[in-house]
């Protein structure tokens, strides 16, 4: 049985993400070490500091709950206009709040995410290397850029290219390895 329990955020909403395919892979990549769930952020409504005393969403909640339940959190996003998307930012915000009671504190996190462009993602995860550190995430160093081709990721959730499947491979033993020494 795998180790540890990841909670996945996809920072894209669209159903033919291919930052959901490459998720898909990570989490195959892994299945040794994790036991992989993706957190839904697509039924998130729109942050409103009204709503936390008015109508605490439940799809909030769970999203909170996802991740405090989780050992680590993967975060696979793109970039949108050189920053993360607007979805991404909001299920953050939500899991940070109410004030002092956010759940990313202490939490073993890693940043990754591909496009069709070739350093593509690279803005989007400086910033949110930083909005994580800033909530008290332990964000794993490095970054990885992964340049989108059609077929990267098969329907089985395969990466098909095998330098870029050892690559990946190692990102995810990485993050166990820093998973488990945080355990320790
Ligand atoms: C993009 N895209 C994009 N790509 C990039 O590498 N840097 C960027 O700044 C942007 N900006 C951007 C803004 C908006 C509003 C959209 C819709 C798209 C292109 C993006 O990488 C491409 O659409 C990916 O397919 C998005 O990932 P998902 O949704 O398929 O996972």
């Amino acid at each position: 049985m795998a180790p540890f329990k990841l909670a996945i955020i996809v920072g894209s909403n669209r159903k033919a993400s291919i930052n959901r395919k490459l998720a898909q892979a990570l989490a195959k990549l892994g299945e040794e070490s994790f036991a992989a769930r993706f957190a839904q952020i697509d039924d998130l409504p729109m942050y409103n500091q009204d709503l936390e005393v008015e109508a605490w969403p439940e799809s909030a909640t769970r999203l909170k709950e996802a991740i405090a339940e989780a050992d680590a959190v993967l975060v696979v996003t793109p970039e949108h206009n050189r920053s993360i998307p607007a979805v991404l930012k909001n299920a953050i915000d939500w899991a940070s709040r109410p004030s002092g009671k956010g759940v990313w504190g202490g939490k073993p996190a890693a940043i990754i995410g591909t496009s069709p462009g070739g350093v593509g993602t690279a803005c989007a995860q400086q910033h949110l290397r930083d909005i994580l550190g800033n909530q008290g995430a332990l964000v794993m160093g490095g970054q990885m850029f992964i340049t989108w081709k059609e077929g990267l990721v098969d329907e089985a959730g395969t990466v098909t290219v095998e330098a870029t499947r050892g690559f990946l491979q190692g990102f995810m033993d990485r993050f166990a390895g820093l998973v488990g020494k945080l355990a320790a």
